[in-house]
C-alpha cells in the first residue's frame, strides 16, 4: 500500500470496543459477581473508555436483570447493552432492563452452524432466518440499535451465513457479530471470512461487522486482529480475557497492539489506554482471577528486565528491549512501597490503583485502618489493602 493510501485509511478508521466482562467473562466457572461489583466494574470500564459494556443477560435470571437495569441508569459515556435469545419476551424483559440507558442497545444471539442447528436448537436453516428476521424488526421497534449474533460463524457454511447476513440486513440489523464461539479458527480464516463477507454480503458496508473470539487454542488475541485486518469494524473481548472454558480475547492485548502497531493496523480507538492496569487489577481482584506474571500487558514481569545482557540494554535506551513503555498502560514505574511511615496521599494512590474511587469519609476510615495494620505488619501487599477496603464497604 502506498504511504498516501495508508494514511487515508489511518484517518477515517476506528475500532469499537464492545466488553463483554460483565456477561461472557463472568461464564467463567466458578465466578460469581455480585451487583455492587459489577457496578463497581462497569463504572471503571466507562472511565477506561470502552464504546459498548455488555452488562449481562437480563432473562437469563433476576439478578442479571436489576445489574443489567442499574448499569444502565447510571453509566452515561459507554453505550449499555444486554444479550437476548430471538424470543418476544427475552426481548421485552432486555427492554425493561435496558429502555432508561441513553442508547438502549440490544443483543441478539442464534447459532448458525449446522453442528448447533441440528444438534443443540434440532431446527432447519430455513427456521433459523425466520427467527431472526422476527426478532430483528420485532427489536427494531424498541431498541436505537440492535446487533444480532451468529453463534458458532466460525464454523459455519459462508454461502448460509452470505443469506442470513442479507434477511438481517434487509431486516434493519444495526450490527452483525460473527463469533468464534469454540476458538477454532485460525488467522488466516478468520481475515478471509471478513474480507469475503463484507465484500460479498448485499448491505454489509452499511452496517458494522463485529468479532468476538475465544481462546481454546490460545488464538483469540490473534484471530481478533486478523478479523480487524478482513474489515471487522467492533471487536469483543474481556478484561484479563476470563471467560467460558479457556476464555475470551483480552482487551488489553488487543488495544494495546492496536496503539503500538498503529503503522500495521492503521486504527483508532477510543479508549483511555492508561486506565488499562487499573481495570485489570480490579477484574482480577473482584473476580479472584490471579493474573499470571509473564501475561502481556498487565502481568508484574510485563516490565520487569532480569537478565545483566537486557538490563544494560535498558539502562542505555529503554527501546532495546520495552516497545511498550509502563506508562502508557498506566503503571507506575517507581513502585512506591507501602508502610508504616507511608501517607494518605500515597495510600490514595494506592487504593486507586486498584480500582477503587473513594468518597473522602470512607477513605480516611480505611486510611486510620491501614496505618493500625502496618504497626503490626511490615510489608503490606495489594491483597492486604484489598482486603481492607472490602471490610469496609461490609460494615457499611
Ligand atoms: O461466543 C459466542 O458465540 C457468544 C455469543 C452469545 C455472542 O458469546
Ligand atoms: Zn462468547
Amino acid at each position: 500500500m502506498s504511504k498516501a493510501t495508508k494514511k487515508e485509511w489511518f484517518r477515517v478508521r476506528r475500532i469499537k470496543f464492545f466488553d463483554t466482562t460483565l456477561r461472557d467473562g463472568e461464564q467463567q466457572p466458578g465466578l460469581n459477581l455480585n451487583r455492587e461489583e459489577k457496578l463497581k466494574i462497569a463504572k471503571q470500564l466507562d472511565r477506561l473508555g470502552v464504546d459498548i459494556i455488555e452488562a449481562g443477560f437480563p432473562a437469563s435470571n433476576e439478578g442479571d436483570f436489576y445489574s443489567v437495569q442499574q448499569i444502565a441508569r447510571a453509566v452515561k459515556k459507554s453505550s449499555v447493552t444486554g444479550l437476548s435469545r430471538l424470543s418476544k419476551s427475552d426481548i421485552d424483559t432486555a427492554w425493561e432492563a435496558l429502555k432508561d440507558s441513553p442508547e438502549p442497545r440490544i443483543h441478539l444471539f442464534i447459532a448458525t452452524s449446522d453442528v448447533h442447528i441440528n444438534h443443540k436448537l434440532m431446527s432447519t436453516q430455513a427456521q433459523v432466518i425466520q427467527d431472526s428476521v422476527e426478532a430483528v424488526r420485532y427489536a427494531k421497534e424498541r431498541f436505537s440499535v440492535v446487533q444480532w449474533s451468529a453463534e458458532d460463524a466460525c464454523r459455519t457454511d459462508w454461502d448460509f451465513l452470505k443469506k442470513i447476513m442479507e434477511k438481517v440486513i434487509e431486516a434493519g440489523v444495526d450490527v452483525i457479530n460473527l463469533p468464534d464461539t469454540v476458538g477454532y479458527t485460525t488467522a488466516q480464516e478468520i481475515r478471509a471470512m471478513f474480507q469475503h463477507l463484507k465484500e460479498n454480503v448485499k448491505g454489509a458496508k452499511d452496517i458494522a461487522l463485529s468479532t468476538h473470539c475465544h481462546d481454546d487454542l490460545g488464538m483469540a488475541v490473534a484471530n481478533s486482529l486478523a478479523a480487524i485486518e478482513g474489515g471487522a469494524d467492533q471487536v469483543e473481548c474481556t478484561i484479563n480475557g476470563i471467560g467460558e472454558r479457556a476464555g475470551n480475547a483480552s482487551l488489553e492485548e488487543i488495544a494495546v497492539a492496536l496503539h503500538i502497531r498503529r503503522d500495521h493496523y492503521g486504527a483508532e480507538q477510543n479508549l483511555n489506554l492508561q486506565e488499562i492496569k487499573r481495570t485489570s487489577s480490579l477484574v482480577s481482584k473482584l473476580s479472584g482471577n490471579v493474573v499470571p506474571g509473564n501475561k502481556a500487558v498487565v502481568g508484574n514481569n510485563a516490565f520487569a528486565h532480569e537478565s545483566g545482557i537486557h538490563q544494560d540494554g535498558v539502562l542505555k535506551e529503554s527501546s532495546t528491549y520495552e516497545i511498550i513503555t509502563p506508562e502508557l498502560v498506566g503503571v507506575d514505574a517507581n513502585k512506591l512501597v507501602l508502610g508504616k511511615l507511608s501517607g494518605k496521599h500515597a495510600f490514595k494512590n494506592k487504593v486507586s490503583e486498584l480500582g477503587f474511587d473513594l468518597p473522602e469519609a470512607e477513605l480516611k476510615r480505611v486510611f486510620k485502618a491501614f496505618k493500625q495494620l502496618a504497626n503490626k505488619k511490615k510489608d503490606i501487599s495489594d491483597d492486604d489493602i484489598f482486603a481492607l477496603l472490602v471490610a469496609d464497604k461490609n460494615e457499611d
